[in-house]
């Protein structure tokens, strides 16, 4: 099966056709295949594939989003919302300043901050509006990302860094708004395949100089989530309960407000669909998508699509409300996408033609319209959550 990119274009399947990395790159990637070694050889030949995509993206000092590859951005590997422009800070500044508004006060907290582009963009906006957040909070695994997001803000905020403030770990009592765009499919995924005797876990061992994928039988806790999915023999596909897991926490936490995720997937009957019988996982490498994890090793993104049946799921069950679910596309609309395009001079040609090309990217049922998808989960509060009302699909989860 062909893949989608990040944008929903159709992927090169041939990580042998993409282009090869540099003489540094090269060296880098062999000390990250070292580490994997060392770890696989200490766990009697094999580590499931999370463990392999933990090390391989968080590595300290080593792994893709730990070391210092440039990463987002047409010299990096793959472009993000934030990243195309300010379309996208500015349109979620709404619900931001209408949860502040009915909370009288609180705080953002964004997890998985990548450049720190949203971050700056949004306060902006915010400030623009009248209701900046007592503080904005950032919780990010990687340092070296930490230290690029405190240069972005530094150059466009600087103003504000006052209230801005790193986490090493979820405050206790929060109130305000949590927001996370593309952290989720960052997050280490399971993988497993369905056999005529069962359901298999795929790990990764090291052979003839090479990753490769062994059969292991499933933990107790993933055979009892995908036996009743009834798939087929064959199928091959993914199960965050990492990515649950984060979300349960960020519950725990939430005292009143609500959290917005933003990333591609489905729910969970599109998700695991007979058709998707190869599963989500894709790798970025210099704008190019294929679907080999065990090639390329800390010098490619990887990630997994959202079952977004389960994350709700993963909310609710921890007491917080679903406030809405829908498509990126219907999203931005409902938080005043046009109105926003609608008060840009077009006679200002470069200008306008920027946000036009934003537009199309974030909306295109072709690029990120559609493929992404908004949720919010939330605790004491008032709906319609802002955002929804255009077109909500709650009732497909
Ligand atoms: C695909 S990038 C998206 C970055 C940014 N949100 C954007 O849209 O450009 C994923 C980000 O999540 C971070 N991340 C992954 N797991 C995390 C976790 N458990 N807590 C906080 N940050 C995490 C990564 O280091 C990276 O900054």
């Amino acid at each position: 099966m062909k893949l989608p990119d990040r944008h929903g274009q159709t992927a090169s399947p041939d990580p042998r056709a993409l282009p090869p990395p540099t003489a540094g790159e090269q060296e880098h990637s062999a000390r990250l295949q070292q580490r994997l070694r060392e770890e696989i050889a200490a766990r009697s030949g094999s580590i499931s594939f999370a463990r392999f995509m933990e090390l391989a993206l968080y590595a300290p000092g080593l792994g893709y989003y730990a070391a210092g590859k440039q990463k987002f951005g047409a010299s990096g590997d793959f472009i993000t919302a934030p990243e195309l422009g300010t379309l996208f800070a500015r349109c979620l500044a709404r619900p931001c300043r209408s949860i502040l508004a009915q909370l009288g006060g609180g705080d953002i907290l964004e997890a998985g901050a990548g450049s720190g582009a949203l971050a700056a963009d949004l306060l902006l906006e915010l400030e623009a509006l009248g209701r900046l957040p007592e503080s904005y909070l950032i919780l990010e695994l990687s340092n070296e990302l930490r230290d690029r997001q405190a240069g972005t803000l530094r150059r466009k905020v600087p103003h504000l860094l006052e209230h801005i403030h790193w986490l090493n770990a979820l405050p206790v009592d929060f109130r305000g708004v949590i927001l996370a765009n593309e952290l989720l499919d960052a997050m280490p995924a399971e993988r497993f395949r369905v056999e005529a005797n069962g359901v298999r876990q795929l790990h990764v061992a090291w052979e003839n100089d090479r990753f490769v994928w062994r059969e292991k039988p499933a933990d107790e806790a993933i055979r009892r989530r995908i036996e009743p999915l009834a798939l087929l023999p064959g199928y091959t596909s993914e199960i965050n309960p990492q990515a649950e897991a984060w979300v349960r926490s960020v519950a725990d936490v939430l005292e009143q407000g609500a959290m917005l995720l933003i990333d591609y997937g489905f729910p969970r009957a599109e998700f695991y669909h007979p058709q998707r019988s190869g599963g989500t996982l894709m790798c970025h490498y210099r704008h190019r998508a294929h679907d080999d994890p065990l090639t390329l090793v800390g010098l490619q993104d990887i990630t997994a699509h959202v079952d977004f049946t389960a994350i709700a799921e993963a909310g609710t069950g921890t007491g917080l409300s679903l406030l809405g679910y829908t498509s990126q596309a219907a999203f931005l609309i409902g938080c005043g996408l046009e109105q926003l395009m609608s008060a840009s001079d077009p006679e200002d040609v470069r200008a306008h033609l920027g946000l036009t090309q934003q537009v199309k990217k974030l909306t295109s049922p072709h690029e990120m319209g559609e493929l992404y998808k908004v949720i919010a989960l939330g605790r004491g509060i008032r709906e319609p959550f802002p955002g929804f009302e255009f077109h909500d699909r709650r009732g497909r989860l």
